[in-house]
């Protein structure tokens, strides 16, 4: 079996649908069920999510889903590809299937503008071969409910959200991660925040700025899934009414970014992290995903760059990144510019674009050369805590 000559192509109405499901399932066991959200996944058009698979003589090998999504960078959103459901039939693994079909998956993503690539890399070293860094995290907090009822709440009015809702929610997500300038959040297409809104179980309010999200796990437990707000007294509501559960539930777990005002807000430092979830990111086309990124205000900046990008040729090569006005640009470069350019390999700059510092960069490999005295400037630009509050 050649890897070469496999078929690598979204999926269509006469595919072996449940083969494709069981080779997902084959490789995640019962969560993978959770990505199409359907007993049998279908080409999707509407929903921003298609699944691709790659097919040996016809019989699916392996699977991949592609959602469309934003994603916050500095504050401001980047159309960004999130990635799942990557699974080679086991017979046919380490033989260069996984690798054919995300190359395909990548090139996907770049041929439908994504500049950015996002996902879950549960086989780190099978990501960076393909260029991905290692760049965020998805951290969730432990509360003591009762230690919430020390927040007091103001008068403020929340109303149960349901779909038609979505764009006032979506907005409002939007102006909180703009202001905040956060760095990780997503939002999935209109379609699937439709579908949050309308799922049983889960309560969604409103506020005219702020909105909660939470769900029961068992009988005495609350999982906050979104709490975002932009005012301390919505905050402080949203939180009251979490806590009013008291009388049945004993904890509170929230998915909250790692600076979350709760720990402000707090009268006890009861506040655990108590999981995080690595992920990572690929930069599918390094000018439109640096010049979608937000940038804080500084005196402008022009850095020579040399990027080695073996499997996307297109970022390679010398670059100026010129940062200005909190706006970046990537401008090529003929190699007038400057001697010795800070070299950065795919994942280097993936790792930068998500704020890991340079010296750290430098430790692991991912850059090197270029003028180390300007780092701290460049790490300024680039500080920051990329975080999720959802999974893909
Ligand atoms: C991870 C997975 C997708 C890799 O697919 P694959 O077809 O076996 O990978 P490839 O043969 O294309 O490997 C390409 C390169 O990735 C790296 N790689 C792949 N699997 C690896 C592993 N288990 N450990 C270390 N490196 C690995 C190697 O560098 C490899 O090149 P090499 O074989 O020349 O050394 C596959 O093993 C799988 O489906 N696993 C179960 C589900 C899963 O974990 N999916 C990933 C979820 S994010």
């Amino acid at each position: 079996m050649d890897p070469d000559q496999l078929e690598c192509r979204e999926l269509r109405e006469g595919d072996d649908m449940v083969a494709v499901m069981e080779l997902m399932q084959q490789g995640f066991g019962g969560s993978a069920i959770r990505t199409g959200r359907r007993a049998v996944p279908a080409p999707s058009t509407s929903r921003g999510e298609w699944i691709l698979a790659a097919f040996d003589q016809g019989r699916p090998v392996g699977t991949a889903v592609m959602r469309d999504m934003t994603q916050w960078w500095g504050g401001a959103p980047v159309p960004m590809c999130g990635t799942s459901g990557l699974s080679i039939a086991p017979e046919y693994r380490r033989l260069g299937v996984g690798r054919r079909l995300f190359s395909h998956v990548q090139q996907e993503g770049l041929a439908r503008g994504y500049p950015l690539l996002s996902g879950y890399p549960m086989s780190p070293p099978f990501f960076r071969s393909l260029g991905w860094e290692m760049v965020g995290r998805r951290f969730q907090t432990e509360i003591s409910i009762q230690s919430l009822r020390s927040i007091t709440a103001p008068k403020v009015r929340l109303r149960r959200a349901g779909p038609p809702d979505a764009s006032q929610v979506r907005t409002l997500i939007a102006d909180v991660h703009r202001e905040q300038r956060d760095s990780g959040p997503v939002l999935f297409d209109p379609d699937a925040t439709r579908i949050m809104l309308a799922t049983p179980g889960l309560y969604n309010y409103l506020a005219d700025d702020g909105f909660l999200s939470y769900h029961w796990n068992g009988t005495k437990e609350i999982i906050v899934q979104r709490l975002l707000a932009r005012s301390e007294a919505t905050l402080r509501a949203m939180w009251a009414m979490v806590a009013s559960y008291a009388t049945q539930a004993h904890t509170v777990r929230a998915w909250l970014a790692p600076n979350d005002p709760i720990t402000w807000l707090l009268a006890d430092a009861d506040d655990r992290l108590t999981g995080t979830h690595i992920w990572g990111v690929r930069i599918t086309d390094a000018p439109t995903a640096m010049a979608a990124r937000g940038f804080p205000g500084s005196r402008p900046i022009r850095v020579p760059l040399l990027i080695e990008d073996t499997v996307i040729p297109a970022n390679s090569g010398r670059w100026t990144l010129v940062v200005a006005d909190g706006k970046g640009a990537l401008e090529p470069d003929d190699g007038s510019v400057g001697p010795s350019p800070l070299t950065l390999t795919a994942g280097g700059l993936a790792a930068l674009y998500g704020g890991i510092p340079l010296p750290l960069l430098r430790r692991t490999g991912l850059a090197r050369g270029g003028d180390v005295e300007g780092d701290p400037a460049l790490d300024a630009l680039f500080a920051t805590q990329p975080h999720t509050f959802d999974s893909w």
